[in-house]
């Protein structure tokens, strides 16, 4: 649930840059603040870093997995996968596997 809450915190609060990367170290943060245990920090980054399956970080852990899983489909409900291909991001062939692959 740590990660569910957090893998998205600096999309939230509107950071520019790596949202994943810049997220596992905020959250590291956050939840040394609230004294949890060095083990749930490692855990909850780990889920933060691999949440976009990117070819070369994919989760690991079944929290990870689900975790991923449930974010990638999420994006169905909403734009998420049409701005990106309207903002051009990607070429056609780059955006269809990427997709695929998510
Ligand atoms: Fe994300
Ligand atoms: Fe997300």
């Amino acid at each position: 649930m740590l990660g569910v809450w957090l893998h998205d915190l600096q999309r939230i609060r509107g950071v520019e840059g790596d949202h994943a990367e810049i997220g596992a170290v905020e959250s590291e943060k956050v939840l040394k603040e609230y004294e949890y245990d060095e083990e749930t920090i490692k855990a909850v980054k780990d889920i933060i870093l691999a949440h976009r399956c990117n070819s070369d970080l994919m989760p690991e852990t079944i929290e990870g997995k689900i975790l991923a899983s449930a974010d990638a489909t999420s994006h169905y409900i909403n734009d998420f996968y049409i701005n990106i291909a309207v903002l051009g991001q990607r070429n056609t062939e780059e955006y269809k596997k990427w997709v695929l692959e998510k």
